[in-house]
C-alpha cells in the first residue's frame, strides 16, 4: 500500500511516500529556518506564504525521489492539525487537490500521531507502552494499549520542552532554534549550575518548565547586571540536567505504574543526545527504549505517511474534500 504522506504544520514543507507503513521512498523537506532565523522564531504569516511558494515543488520532488507515478497512490494521509492554522491550510487544501485530482481517498492525521508514529519506521511498535511526546508545541505522557489507542496521562501546565529550549537558548544569545544549540554546548559544559527539578507534589505524572526557564533566565540576568561571567557551556548542560532527569524518571515511573516493558520517545526534542543518553544510563536493561533518528525526531512528512496507513488500518474512515485544518485538536 503506497501512503503519500503530506506535512506543514509549522515551518516545515514535507511531502514522502511510504510502503505499507515502514518503507520511506521518499521523504521531501523543505525547512524554512533560514528565513525566520533572524526573527527569532517562527513568524506564522511568512510561513503560511512560503508553503504556498514551495509546496508544488516539494510534491514534484517526492515523487521524483520515489520514482513512483501519482495514479499509484493508495492513500493520501495529511497532518489536520494541530499547528499553525495558516500552514496547516496550505496543505490541507493541497492535498485534497491531489486527491480531487487522481481520485484517491484522503484521511486527515493527528500532527502528534505521526510524532509518535515515525517510531514505526525503523522499529516495530510493541504494545502496551508509553509514550513520551516532547516537541517545541506539546510534553505529554501517553500511554498506548495498541495501535491509536492513546490514552494521556500527563502533559505540561506551562512551557513544552521544545519552547523551554528555545526560549533559553535566545536568553543566552544562540540562534533559532535553540534546542539543536543548547544540546551541543551542553555536551561541552558541566552541571554546575544549581536548578531546580520540578516534580511537582500532587503526584500526578504532569509537568512544569517555566520555573526552571525563569531560573535561568532570572541567573542570567543578575550576572549580566553584576558585570559576572556566565559560562554558557555549563548553564546548558545545568539546564539539560535538569529538564532530562524530570522526563526520563517520570518516564520510568509511568512505565512501572501501568506495567509495561516498552516505552517510546517522540517529538523534536527526542533528538536530543542528552535525553538519549540518560534514557540509556538508567534504563538498566528494565524497558525496551525506542527512539527515532534525528530526521524522523523533528518535523517530516514520512511520519504523517506512516501514522496514516495504521490510522486507516485501525479504522478504515475515509474523509472527503470537507475536511479542514484545525489549529487546536485533541489526540484521541
Ligand atoms: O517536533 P518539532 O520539529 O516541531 C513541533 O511539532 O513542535 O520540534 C521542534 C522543537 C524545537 O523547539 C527545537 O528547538 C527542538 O524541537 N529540538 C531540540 C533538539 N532538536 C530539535 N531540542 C533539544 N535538543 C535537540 N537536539
Amino acid at each position: 500500500m503506497l501512503v503519500l504522506g503530506v506535512e506543514s504544520s509549522c515551518d516545515e514543507t514535507s511531502v514522502s511516500i511510504v510502503k505499507d507503513g515502514k518503507v520511506v521512498l521518499s521523504n521531501v523537506i523543505n525547512s524554512q529556518i533560514k528565513i525566520h532565523e533572524k526573527f527569532g522564531g517562527v513568524v506564522p504569516e511568512i510561513a503560511s506564504r512560503n508553503h504556498i511558494y514551495q509546496v508544488t515543488m516539494v510534491f514534484e520532488q517526492a515523487f521524483k525521489d520515489a520514482k513512483i507515478k501519482p495514479e499509484d497512490i493508495d492513500l493520501v494521509a495529511v497532518t489536520k492539525g494541530p499547528g499553525l492554522i495558516g500552514s496547516l491550510l496550505v496543505v490541507v487544501n493541497a492535498a485534497k487537490t491531489f486527491a480531487m485530482m487522481y481520485n484517491k481517498p484522503i484521511i486527515g492525521v493527528h500532527h502528534l500521531a505521526g510524532h509518535i508514529y515515525a517510531n514505526a519506521i525503523e522499529h516495530d511498535m510493541k504494545f502496551p507502552c508509553v509514550a513520551l511526546l516532547v516537541s517545541g508545541g506539546n510534553t505529554e505522557l501517553i500511554y498506548m494499549e495498541d495501535h491509536f489507542k492513546f490514552e494521556i496521562i500527563g502533559e505540561t501546565l506551562d512551557d513544552a520542552v521544545g519552547e523551554a529550549y528555545d526560549k533559553v537558548a535566545r536568553v543566552v544569545g544562540l540562534p533559532y532554534p535553540g534546542g539543536p544549540h543548547v544540546d551541543r554546548l551542553a555536551h561541552e559544559g558541566k552541571d554546575t549550575y544549581n536548578l531546580p527539578r520540578v516534580y511537582l507534589e500532587d503526584g500526578s505524572f504532569n509537568f512544569s518548565f517555566s520555573g526552571l526557564k525563569s531560573a535561568v533566565i532570572n541567573l542570567h540576568h543578575n550576572a549580566m547586571q553584576r558585570g559576572e561571567e556566565i559560562r554558557i557551556n555549563d548553564l546548558c548542560a545545568s539546564f539539560q540536567a535538569s529538564v532530562t532527569e524530570v522526563l526520563v524518571r517520570k518516564t520510568f515511573m509511568l512505565a512501572e505504574k501501568m506495567n509495561v516493558k516498552n516505552i517510546i520517545v517522540a517529538g523534536g526534542v527526542s533528538a536530543n543526545k542528552g535525553l538519549k543518553e540518560r534514557f540509556m544510563a538508567e534504563n538498566n536493561d528494565r524497558f525496551n527504549i525506542s527512539i527515532p533518528s534525528i530526521k524522523y525526531c523533528t518535523d517530516n512528512a514520512a511520519m504523517i505517511g506512516v501514522a496514516g496507513y495504521y490510522q486507516y488500518k485501525c479504522n478504515p474512515k475515509l474523509d472527503d474534500l470537507t475536511l479542514n485544518a484545525t489549529a487546536s485538536l485533541e489526540l484521541e
